[in-house]
């Protein structure tokens, strides 16, 4: 596996400035462009099913501080499992240390596994002046993982990172019976894949699983011994949740997933 070139914008990466453009199921969306990007205008591309899922960038901005400040600042890197068109990964290579200069992260790996949802993501970070500052990867995060952990020889030298001093934020897509109908959306039947899977895949390293805000939190609680703390921090736009994100903090010994 080896850092991503710059990928061209496909026919599937828009950039829409009139609603007649826009189709029907998007057309809400749409109209929060602003929210979602406020620089929008610049130039901004997104998939179709991308902005269903893109962190709006008020929420990335403050899930990035809450990062820096809950995960210990000896973490250095940070990866991005689940890209999506940068929402999240521009923000982490946009955070700064408290002084608002130095960067928090040493470096900030984000992995999309589609093509053109990667080349929008590469196309907007470069709106912020952030060409060089993402190692982009177009790939499946759970096969890095599992070669970084297992053999990391087989991973081009750039993305050889140390487990050790390595945070990963991870924004799954949310698929699955219930999330946008149930109280409490059961994270076992998230698809596709549930939260047994993302913890199994990232236990060993401090982890943020940006998650449906009615998530089962007793889910979560279980997935660390009870001598461990997890903080879940709800995130809003205009007064309404949009999201959760859980810190989840790395556990070495073999305590079971314990989904109920
Ligand atoms: C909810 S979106 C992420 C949105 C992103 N945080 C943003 O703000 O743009 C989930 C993304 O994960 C990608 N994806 C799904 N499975 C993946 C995998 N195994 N490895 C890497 N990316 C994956 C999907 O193509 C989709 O773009």
């Amino acid at each position: 596996m080896k850092p991503a070139n710059k990928l061209p914008l496909t026919k599937d990466c828009h950039h829409w400035t009139h609603l007649g453009e826009v189709p029907w199921d998007l057309q809400k969306y749409w109209q929060q462009r602003y929210t979602i990007f406020p620089y929008y205008d610049e130039g901004i591309h997104l998939t179709h099913d991308a902005w269903y899922g893109v962190t709006p960038e008020p929420v990335a901005n403050r899930i990035s501080q809450d990062l820096s400040s809950i995960i210990s600042p000896g973490k250095r890197t940070v990866i991005d499992c689940f890209a999506g068109v940068g929402g999240n990964a521009i923000s982490l290579a946009l955070a700064t240390e408290e002084d608002g200069a130095t960067q928090r992260w040493d470096k900030v790996i984000a992995i999309e596994l589609d093509a053109a949802t990667l080349a929008c993501a590469q196309h907007n970070a470069s709106l912020y002046g952030l060409d060089d500052d993402i190692t982009w990867v177009l790939g499946d995060s759970f096969k890095y993982l599992e070669l970084l952990t297992k053999s990391p020889d087989q991973l081009h030298a750039d993305l050889q990172v140390d487990v050790a001093t390595t945070a990963i934020f991870a924004s799954p897509p949310w698929g699955g019976p219930g999330y946008r109908t149930d109280e409490i959306f059961d994270l076992t039947q998230m698809e596709p894949y549930n939260l047994a899977q993302l913890h199994g895949a990232y236990r060993a390293m401090d982890h943020a699983l940006y998650l449906p805000r009615t998530s089962d939190l007793r889910q979560i609680a279980k997935l660390v011994p009870d001598d461990m703390k997890i903080e879940v921090v709800q995130y809003c736009v205009e007064g309404a949740s949009k999201a959760m994100v859980a810190f989840i903090p790395a556990t070495t010994n073999n305590h079971p997933d314990g989904i109920p």
